[in-house]
């Protein structure tokens, strides 16, 4: 490992600064009370910080819609407010990363008003509009990821702009090289103010097939997902930028296979640090997220070996359980009732003991859980709301939807950071701008602080252990334990040793293999969330990791 390594020993931790802490009463989540929480963070040990979007946005998706890349929201803050949290995280031996969306932008974005006046427009280029088919339907039958067409007709100029995510967020046009030319530079414009990395909205995205084809069932993925030019504009911009500055970068990328990764985060190609998969997150699912299904654990353990085996040695991944797109773990993984502590530590474990880079999301160090709002009302997020009315025209019912919604709902994740047992949960003193998880009365961080047994303390354990053991950072991946359904169990091993762990994924005691529990027997144990570990078998939900 190389100095400029250092992600790979490092441990991030995403903020999403709309539900994280607010100072000004206004019930969104800003950045002095970032500031505010930034000794909390250092006390959990973590070395890095993702800051969801905070720039100027209309907020259709979030902040992952921006009108302008060099200010700050005034939802958040100002620039001022920005620059003292980066003084502060460097001052406290933290990092601070920011979030890179340049798959496309706002359409209240300046570079989009102009290119939507005319077909002569300078900025006409910097979006991918087309005329629609000769029958007058668009010009793929392309659906967005949040629902309904990929195109949407423009009244002005007679022509089509194509939106992957919701109409408001209108694809940016990579092929133009003044459109790179002006990213590069706001890239350089926040690393100039000493800004250590980028994490990169969907940016296997960036390049699509310049045929343009329709896909089966409307489906697009093909021909815009890890398109023809995507390396060579990677490389670009590692050549630009991203290769003068020591900094990290990790790709948000859909669709990516290990062969893939291997290409995008091997060091030789100058391209990206690290990249983060969804196949993992894809197998609750039957294709469509929201056809879910429980999780098979056989598979989900082929597929880390799949992708701990593939990049070993040649590039590398990031590990996350969680994100602001994602329900909480315990609840979808773990148990978020009887076993909720005990389940969260379990998957801590299995997740932090392999190779890459770990990702925390706020509240997952405490055990946040799912929510279940009563009503449709109460939800927020674009891309749920635009599914339930997709999905009743459809004939789907409001039962099986608010179920589904339940399961896989984006604001499951995005539910107010809960600091305390005062009213909503510490986050603020005004409305907030979605109600907190009622559970904020018993799961929050004041009591996590206060309990040495809690998920808190655990995980700043596993981040501890990171930095100590170098068998974490790189050993080699064996999976162990294959066919078993409620064991995850796997070795990591070097020329001097291994560490063994065994994660129970049921609320059952079982049993563990033979040979793996002679290898166990007697050894000594670097971190266990059972009292009683060592036995013949594994209690439940108990996760073990042995030095053999
Ligand atoms: C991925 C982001 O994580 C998600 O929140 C967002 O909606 C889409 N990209 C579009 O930017």
């Amino acid at each position: 490992m190389n100095k400029h390594e250092w992600w790979k020993k490092s441990v991030v931790y995403q903020i999403y600064p709309k539900s994280f802490n607010d100072t000004n009463r206004d019930g969104i989540g800003d950045i002095p009370g970032i500031i505010e929480k930034l000794d909390y963070l250092k006390e959990l040990g973590v070395d890095v910080l993702w800051l969801s979007p905070v720039y100027d946005s209309p907020q259709e998706d979030n902040g992952y819609d921006i009108r302008n890349y060099r200010q700050v929201d005034d939802l958040f803050g100002r620039m001022e407010d920005l620059e003292k949290l980066l003084e502060e995280a460097h001052k406290r031996d933290m990092k601070l990363v920011m979030d890179l969306v340049v798959n496309h932008t706002s359409d209240e974005h300046p570079w989009f008003v102009e290119s939507s006046k005319s077909k002569d427009n300078p900025y006409r280029d910097y979006y991918i509009w087309k005329e629609g088919k000769e029958n007058g339907e668009p010009p793929t039958n392309w659906t967005s990821v949040f629902g309904g067409p990929a195109w949407e007709y423009d009244e002005t100029t007679g022509h089509y702009y194509l939106h992957i995510f919701a109409k408001k967020q209108p694809d940016l046009n990579w092929e133009n090289p003044k459109l790179r030319e002006d990213i590069y530079d706001m890239m350089k414009f926040w690393l100039d103010k000493g800004m250590d990395g980028f994490r990169m909205d969907v940016i296997n995205f960036i390049s699509k097939d310049p045929e343009y084809p329709d896909g089966e069932n409307g489906d697009g993925s093909p021909y815009f997902m890890n398109g023809p030019r995507v390396h060579e504009f990677l490389q670009e911009m590692n050549q630009e930028v991203l290769s003068n500055y020591d900094v990290m970068t990790v790709g948000e990328m859909p669709g990516a296979s290990p062969e893939d990764a291997k290409r995008y985060t091997n060091p030789e190609n100058e391209e990206l640090n690290m990249i983060f998969t969804f196949e993992h997150m894809d197998l609750d699912s039957n294709g469509d997220k929201w056809n879910w299904t429980n999780l098979d654990l056989v598979r989900l353990k082929e597929n880390f070996e799949k992708w701990q085996t593939a990049l070993h040695g040649v590039g590398w991944n990031s590990l996350y359980w969680n994100n602001h797109d994602q329900p909480r773990i315990v609840s979808r993984f773990g148990d978020d009732g009887e076993y909720r502590v005990k389940s969260a530590k379990m998957l801590a474990i299995c997740l932090h003991m392999m190779q890459g880079t770990p990702y925390i999301y706020q509240g997952e160090e405490l055990g946040m859980t799912n929510v279940h709002f009563e009503t449709l009302e109460e939800y927020r997020n674009i891309e749920l709301l635009n599914m339930y009315k997709e999905k009743k025209e459809q004939g789907w019912s409001h039962e099986d939807l608010m179920k589904a919604i339940y399961v896989k709902g984006r604001d499951n994740a995005r539910t107010p950071m809960q600091w305390n047992d005062s009213e909503n949960g510490g986050f603020t003193d005004g409305t907030p701008w979605i109600q907190a998880n009622p559970n904020y009365n018993e799961i929050n961080a004041e009591q996590a602080l206060a309990d040495e047994n809690s998920v808190f303390y655990f995980y700043q354990q596993l981040i501890r252990l990171r930095k100590e053991i170098d068998l974490i950072t790189d050993g080699r991946f064996e999976l162990l334990m294959r066919e078993d359904p409620n064991v995850f169990a796997y070795k990591r091993v070097d020329d001097e040793g291994s560490l063994l762990v065994v994660c129970n994924f049921s609320s059952e005691e079982v049993a563990i293999d033979e040979e793996v529990l002679k290898e166990i027997q007697g050894k000594p144990i670097v971190i266990t969330n059972e009292a009683e570990a060592n036995r013949d078998g594994l209690a439940s939900y108990e996760g073990t990791v042995y030095r053999i």
